[in-house]
């Protein structure tokens, strides 16, 4: 091989890992959360989509609910990921609740089941307190870290 081709070659996979580096930190991928950076992406995704949620089954906007639903359960996926390399067991507990609440919602919004929507509602909602009461640190108003 000649001495270009080697290099050629190894510059283009140099630029196809770099790209899924990048990919890496976008909620819903198969690796998991590199730093606390993509946490905090990722946590303002879950408070965007849990928003979105909520007022998608108060108008009964279902598709909308369904999306939010899957969504949800796919960044916890990673939040869980992230606390078991950490070896938090109350916190990947916590992110497993939350993926549990989100396929029940999703299930339940499908079903046309209301009764059962506002419970796992609820279930998703009391995960988020759980898991911050342990976890995140207030450092300024609107301004979080892991703890
Ligand atoms: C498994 C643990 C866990 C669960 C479950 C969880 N969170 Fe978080 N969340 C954290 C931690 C830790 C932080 C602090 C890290 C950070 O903000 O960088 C945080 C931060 C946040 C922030 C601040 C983001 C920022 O950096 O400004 C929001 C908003 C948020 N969470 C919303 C939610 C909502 C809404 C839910 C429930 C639907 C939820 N979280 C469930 C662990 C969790």
């Amino acid at each position: 091989m000649k001495w270009w081709v080697a290099c050629a070659m190894v510059l283009s996979a140099g630029v196809v890992f770099a790209q899924e580096g990048r990919s890496t930190s976008a909620p819903g991928s198969k690796v998991p959360l590199a730093d606390e950076e993509d946490y905090s992406a990722a946590m303002k995704d879950v408070a965007v989509q849990n928003t979105v949620l909520r007022k998608s089954v108060a108008s009964s906007s279902e598709a909308d609910a369904l999306k939010a639903a899957a969504r949800l359960e796919l960044i916890f996926k990673d939040v869980q990921a992230y606390w078991e390399s950490r070896k938090a067991e109350d916190a990947v507990t916590a992110a497993k609740n939350a993926i549990a609440a989100a396929q029940n919602i999703g299930r339940s919004v499908a079903a046309h089941d209301t009764a059962a929507t506002t419970a796992a509602l609820q279930s998703l909602g009391s995960t988020c307190g759980a898991c911050h009461t342990a976890h995140r640190e207030r450092l300024a108003f609107d301004f979080y870290r892991i703890k």
